[in-house]
């Protein structure tokens, strides 16, 4: 089957891929773009969600040929081009130690760059809400609350 999908603002086409196929394996395997991570392929820990026609979903859920004609943003997609290439949020959880094993970490900057770009200054309970989706083995959370504070405090600094 081939597909057709617009990936990090790229219109590509993907040759090869099976009836069946998730839009993660599609991501990983066909178009090399592994940051978004299988660690359940259930729908329970959020660590491959991208953005798919601008709402946040899991990719291992999603079967590659419902993104036929769509559009895709993945964590590769998020950074904005500074010096390092690190989209604010990315530069947080980095900086706040919001970071350990990594497995959870891009989902979790999916995550909270849509929480922060429809709630700019989110409480902690719209924080918890908006992440409880994403499950993190190593961190216990508390880096990362931290990481999405001082992200919504930056981006919202940036923007008056
Ligand atoms: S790998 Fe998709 S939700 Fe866990
Ligand atoms: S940093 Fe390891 S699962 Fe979250």
């Amino acid at each position: 089957m081939r597909l057709t999908m617009t990936v990090n603002g790229e219109r590509l086409q993907v040759n090869g891929v099976w009836e069946g196929e998730s839009l993660l394996y599609t991501l990983r395997e066909h178009l090399d773009l592994p940051g978004s991570k299988n660690a359940c392929e259930q729908g329970e820990c959020g660590s491959c969600s991208v953005y798919l026609d601008g709402e946040v979903v899991c990719s291992c859920l999603v079967l590659a040929a419902q993104a036929q004609g769509r559009d895709v943003v993945t964590v590769e997609g998020i950074g904005n081009g500074d010096d390092d290439g690190l989209h604010e949020v990315q530069r947080a959880f980095v900086e706040t130690g919001g970071v350990q094993c990594g497995f959870c970490t891009p989902g979790l900057i999916v995550a909270t760059h849509d929480l922060l770009r429809r709630i700019p200054r989110p409480s902690d309970l719209e924080i918890r809400e908006a992440l409880a989706g994403n499950l993190c083995r190593c961190t216990g959370y508390e880096k990362i609350l931290d990481a999405v504070r001082l992200a919504g405090e930056r981006l919202a600094e940036a923007s008056q």
